[in-house]
């Protein structure tokens, strides 16, 4: 027997999941229970989990008979290209795995820390006082830096203006629904088609695509440094396998950050108490960090395509569906996280990681650069609050809103910054 789901056409289910998916999941979630299927134009239907404990079944999916570069390959691989950690599945897979890994580990991240404090302090010194803005792009501006130049190592300031121009626009471009929601079959065709969007994705490609392998080119000439990208050329991938790791690692690795600051600073600022704790006291920094990123996870699932049928829930999938966990459902599961509702950082105090915590995902496909994320969090939010009193002009809680596969601030974090005084030290 197939999991429940609607019985519209995939064409209304589509447009449904695309106006609200948040509301989708949670209404499919109270009428079909912990497992439900769903089903999208132009590709194979999807069936949903919502506990931990079905989901922990989906992350074996890892050890054999799933596959998570292929069911992320239909959106990624434009962007990312067919080398990438992301979309590689089997043994080059491992071999990409193993090779990107080691830079990411959290002793070497640690290192980082001080420039990203410094990039932070930099960035936060041109921010408007007095006047609302929106936090998310600023945030975004802070953490593809950290890429740019703590991971990729660019230095020269020509190269990084191009780059801090291009980025946003290749992303943003890569996120409409033209460009998201293409199926395979149809992508050539329309990257020919002059006024869609499509075709502006692939010519913003082509200039980021040119910077980065000139950036290879000069650092194969010049070896050594200890950021990531040195790293990668010391190992035997080819220039195009390393071109696509660093997309890779800016498209995994800034929105998502820079939206799950977003998301710390639309709870906080809505708890007094709560940023009075901050930003010194490190353990209460850390489980803040935890609980944003359970109580708004970024990213909403972690899709496998199944090789073989599987029995799931008491249900029988077939082969080629996607299966995959609601990780915002998963965290609001009242067993795993009681009053799931409520944003309360204390669940973390006592060093128990709950099973159902899996704002990363999960099994071996699990996030590389999950230490990174969490570093830059913590150090990003220190630096803010030490030197800026916020608040949000507008007291209502922020929706969630779909971008690429992540839910941002709908309102991309409106705040209104004041210099504190007196000025903390950091
Ligand atoms: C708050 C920030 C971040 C969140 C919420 C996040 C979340 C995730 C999730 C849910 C997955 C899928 C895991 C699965 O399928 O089980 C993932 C994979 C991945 N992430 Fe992150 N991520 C973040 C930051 C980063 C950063 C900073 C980097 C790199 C510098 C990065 C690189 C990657 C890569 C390469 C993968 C694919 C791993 C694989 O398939 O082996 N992410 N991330």
């Amino acid at each position: 027997m197939l999991p429940p789901g609607p019985r519209l056409p995939a064409l209304v289910q589509t447009a449904w999941f695309l106006t609200n998916p948040a509301r989708a999941f949670e209404r499919c979630h109270e009428k079909y229970g912990p497992i439900f299927t769903l089903r999208y134009l132009g590709f194979p239907p999807e069936v949903y989990v919502t506990t931990g404990e079905l989901a922990e079944q989906v992350y074996q999916l890892d050890q054999g008979g799933g596959r998570a570069g292929q069911a992320r390959r239909d959106f990624l691989e434009p962007l990312v290209g067919a080398h990438s950690v992301l979309t590689l599945d089997g043994e080059s897979w491992q071999r990409h795995r193993r090779l990107v890994t080691p830079p990411l580990r959290a002793k070497q991240v640690a290192g980082y820390r001080d420039e990203i404090a410094s990039i932070a302090a930099d960035r936060i010194a041109t921010w408007p006082l007095g006047t609302p803005f929106t936090l998310r792009e600023r945030m975004q501006e802070i953490t593809m830096e950290v890429i740019l130049r703590l991971v990729f190592g660019i230095r020269d300031a020509a190269r990084l203006d191009r780059l801090r121009a291009l980025v946003p626009q290749l992303m943003e471009v890569a996120s409409s629904p033209s460009v998201a929601m293409t199926p395979p079959s149809l992508r050539k065709v329309m990257e020919r088609v002059p006024f869609l969007p499509n075709a502006r994705f692939v010519r913003l490609r082509a200039s980021v695509d040119e910077i980065l392998f000139d950036e290879i080119a000069r650092r194969r000439a010049e070896p050594g440094g200890t950021d990531v990208l040195g790293r990668l050329l010391e190992t035997e991938l080819a220039d195009q396998e390393v071109r696509d790791e660093l997309i890779t690692m800016l498209v995994a690795g800034h929105e998502t950050t820079a939206t799950g600051l977003s998301w710390a600073f639309e709870r906080l600022l809505r708890d007094r108490e709560m940023l009075d704790r901050l930003p010194d006291d490190e353990d209460y920094l850390d489980a803040v960090v935890k609980e944003v990123l359970r109580v708004r996870p970024v990213v909403y699932e972690a899709p496998r395509v199944l090789d073989a049928p599987l029995r799931l829930g008491g249900y029988e999938i077939p082969a080629g569906w996607y299966v995959g966990p609601v990780i915002p459902l998963v965290h609001h599961d009242p067993s795993a996280f009681p009053e799931p509702a409520e944003f309360r950082p204390e669940r973390f105090l006592d060093g128990q990681q709950s099973r159902s915590w899996m704002p990363f995902g999960g099994g071996r496909r699990f996030c590389v650069g999950a230490q990174l994320a969490l570093l830059e969090m913590r150090v990003i939010i220190r630096e803010v609050l030490h030197r800026l009193e916020l608040t949000a002009p507008d007291p209502a809680p922020e929706a969630r809103r779909l971008k690429n596969v992540t839910f941002a601030p709908a309102k991309r974090t409106r705040v209104i910054a004041r210099v504190r005084t007196p000025a903390r030290t950091p």
